[in-house]
């Protein structure tokens, strides 16, 4: 019999070929996956969720026993995966009151939750204050004045902006000084001092995302542990993952050592990863269509998703490998097109797959972060399924939309 084969660091950790060549997840079988839960669907092997967040949690403690891995939540909002971390000891970070209502249904202690966003409402400040969230941070001097005129005693941390970038796509570069987000050097002081009521707990910041260096962390480190005397420093996530083979990007251990290598003693450090715990672990299975050869031009393969499943080619240019579910590698230029209105919905421009057939099964590694959680609507296409995979046996945590859902909440 044919041995098994396992597959590249893009794929999950638990994901292998078996001997007939298939595709494999969490020992479940992608393609009887695609039949028994349809197209698109999100797959995710769900011991590697736990293993990669066992890695980082590992990686500190080796290290230091003061840390806090959280969850940014943002990357894969979605109850069973909140459950998952609130399980392996994972702190959470939610940006929205979306993100606080789903990180409590998945069973975090609100106290274990920190609450992000650069224009927090009102009524995001309240649900999450009647919650009990153990920390806010603070964005901007609007909600400054806000939280010390009705959450006397709250503890917080401030956001700022260092003025340190990495390098990565602008639209995931956070850092630096022109920037949205947190308090601009020259604010950071008067921010501090207007602080009467709160219970300031300290800095926090996140300078990008998709960071294939942990160079920009130390410095960080250095930066926010030079700004005071606090009990927490969050240094924010980023750490970037390989999207395809030709990326290489730090280990968990060179994050952890770069992101503590500057910590005053006794202060605990906290970071926040979000596609480094789920990226990897999750693939997207779509069903191929139609396959339009334009002779000299290209080969265009489209599949039954696109930007409503997957909108991060289209928003940030990026970059994904394909193959198919039962024929890995082969040298057949194609363009893996999307089901939308739109030219620009291109899922993969030029990608090698071997010979894409009508009704075969496509499979798009690492798109377990910012997939589920961008999904959309357009062109009233219903979203897909989140199915964990895990010992051979596959569970349905998030279902399919139905049209009637398209139209639950007319009125
Ligand atoms: C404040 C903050 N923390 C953490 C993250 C997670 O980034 P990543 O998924 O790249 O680790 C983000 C991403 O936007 C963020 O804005």
């Amino acid at each position: 019999m044919a041995a098994t084969r396992t597959l590249s660091r893009v794929w999950p950790s638990d994901s292998r070929l078996d001997e007939r060549g298939r595709l494999q997840v969490g020992g479940c079988d992608a393609i009887e996956l695609a039949e028994r839960f349809g197209t698109p669907a999100y797959v995710y092997a769900e011991d590697d969720v736990r293993a990669r967040s066992r890695e980082f949690v590992e990686a500190f403690r080796a290290r230091t026993e003061h840390f806090e891995v959280l969850f940014a939540s943002k990357a894969f909002p979605c109850t069973a995966a909140y459950r998952i971390m609130a399980e392996e000891g994972l702190a959470c970070d939610v940006a929205s009151g979306g993100e606080l209502h789903l990180a409590l249904a998945g069973g975090f202690a609100p106290e274990r939750i920190y609450m992000h966003g650069n224009n927090k409402t009102p009524a995001e400040l309240e649900y999450a204050l009647n919650a009990g969230v153990g920390h806010v941070v603070i964005d901007n001097f609007t909600e400054l004045e806000w939280l010390e005129a009705n959450a006397p005693g709250q503890k917080v941390l401030l956001r700022v902006t260092p003025g340190i970038s990495g390098d990565t796509h602008s639209f995931i570069s956070t850092g630096q000084a022109d920037s949205k987000f947190g308090f601009g050097m020259d604010d950071v002081a008067g921010a501090i001092e207007r602080i009467d009521r709160l219970e300031l707990r300290g800095l926090h910041a996140h300078i990008g995302s998709q960071l294939l260096d942990v160079a920009p962390f130390e410095e960080l480190g250095k930066l926010l542990a030079s700004m005071g005397d606090y009990p927490l420093l969050n240094l924010g996530g980023g750490l970037g993952i390989a999207y395809t083979e030709d990326d290489d990007p730090p280990s968990v251990e060179d994050f952890a050592e770069a992101m503590l290598s500057n910590a005053p003693d006794g202060v605990t450090v906290l970071c926040e990863p979000g596609r480094a715990l789920v990226g990897n672990a999750g693939v997207t299975l779509y069903r191929v269509g139609a396959v339009k050869e334009i002779p000299g031009v290209r080969t265009y393969v489209a599949v039954d998703g696109g930007m409503s499943d997957n909108l991060r080619p289209m928003l940030y240019g990026a970059r994904y490998e394909a193959e198919i579910a039962d024929r890995f590698g082969g040298s057949d230029v194609v363009t893996v097109a999307g089901m939308h209105c739109e030219s620009g919905d291109i899922l993969i421009r030029d990608v090698s797959i071997e010979s894409p057939r009508t009704g075969d099964v496509l499979v798009i590694p690492a798109t377990g972060a910012y997939g589920h959680a961008m999904a959309n609507n357009y062109n009233g296409v219903p979203r897909p399924p989140v199915i964990f995979c895990s010992g051979g046996e596959a569970r349905e945590v998030v279902r399919r939309e139905t049209y009637e859902d398209l139209t639950y909440r007319d009125v």
